[in-house]
């Protein structure tokens, strides 16, 4: 529609970028697109043919596959997210480990694996009515996005959040290898050199230490509701 926008939101891991990008898409009848999910698709993928593990990875054969795999975003049911497909297959359900969380970073900062998603990503959010998550969404993705917000917390509340999560599905998991997982991601994610993550000069920066999601949300809304009066 003719007055629909993009909002993106950037931040370090469980900042709670996704649970309020969904929430904000659903009020304003936007599609909601977790680029994190791509990137995570694409590292299942690579451990799934022996492309990648903790100490090697096979980068050329990794960049060959990129053109061949199909990654896209496709509705499960009527009501539902547009859910991450590789190939056809939803794999939402495999992508959320901490296995793929410890190898995602490596291979998410190969130049040629970034130009093939942020061009996924542009073909998304061309008809705009967006709201993308991710690390450079506001930096590189939609650098003329109307509205772009970066989500930060200490390392410890958002390896206790994910932890929390992780937990439910999978047993076997500690806290610390949760926030080694978390620390190593920021490191890796911050110093690459293409598309490091880092906050858009025109970013709202919200720090959700010591605020609850509907307070994140209330904060986010009240932006759009400015930006867009009538919206909500
Ligand atoms: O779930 P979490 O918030 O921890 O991360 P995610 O959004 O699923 O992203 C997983 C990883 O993908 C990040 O740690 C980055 O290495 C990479 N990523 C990226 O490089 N650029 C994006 N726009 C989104 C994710």
């Amino acid at each position: 529609m003719a007055n629909e926008i993009i909002i993106t939101i950037d931040g370090t891991s469980s900042t709670g970028k996704s649970t309020l990008a969904k929430r904000i898409a659903k009020k304003l009848g936007y599609i909601y697109i977790d680029s994190g999910a791509m990137y995570r698709a694409l590292t299942y993928y690579a451990i799934s043919n022996n492309l990648i593990s903790k100490d090697f990875i096979d980068k050329k054969a990794l960049i060959n596959d990129l053109s061949k795999l199909e990654i896209d975003f496709r509705k499960i049911s009527l009501n539902d997210n547009l859910e991450i497909h590789l190939n056809g297959f939803p794999v939402e359900s495999k992508i959320r480990s901490l296995k793929v969380s410890d190898l995602v970073s490596q291979l998410a900062a190969i130049n040629e694996v970034r130009t093939h998603m942020v061009k996924i990503q542009h073909s998304l959010g061309k008809n705009k009515g967006v709201v993308m998550d991710g690390r450079d969404i506001g930096t590189v993705v939609f650098p003329n996005a109307e509205l772009k917000f970066f989500l930060e917390a200490s390392a410890k509340l958002r390896a206790e959040r994910r932890f929390n999560e992780l937990k439910i599905t999978d047993k076997g998991v500690s806290y610390g290898e949760v926030f080694d997982n978390i620390n190593l991601r920021d490191t890796q994610d911050m110093n690459r050199s293409n598309s490091p993550l880092k906050k858009a000069p025109d970013a709202v920066l919200i720090n959700t230490e010591n605020m609850n999601l509907e307070e994140v949300e209330n904060e986010i809304l009240n932006h759009i509701s400015i930006a867009l009066p009538n919206s909500l």
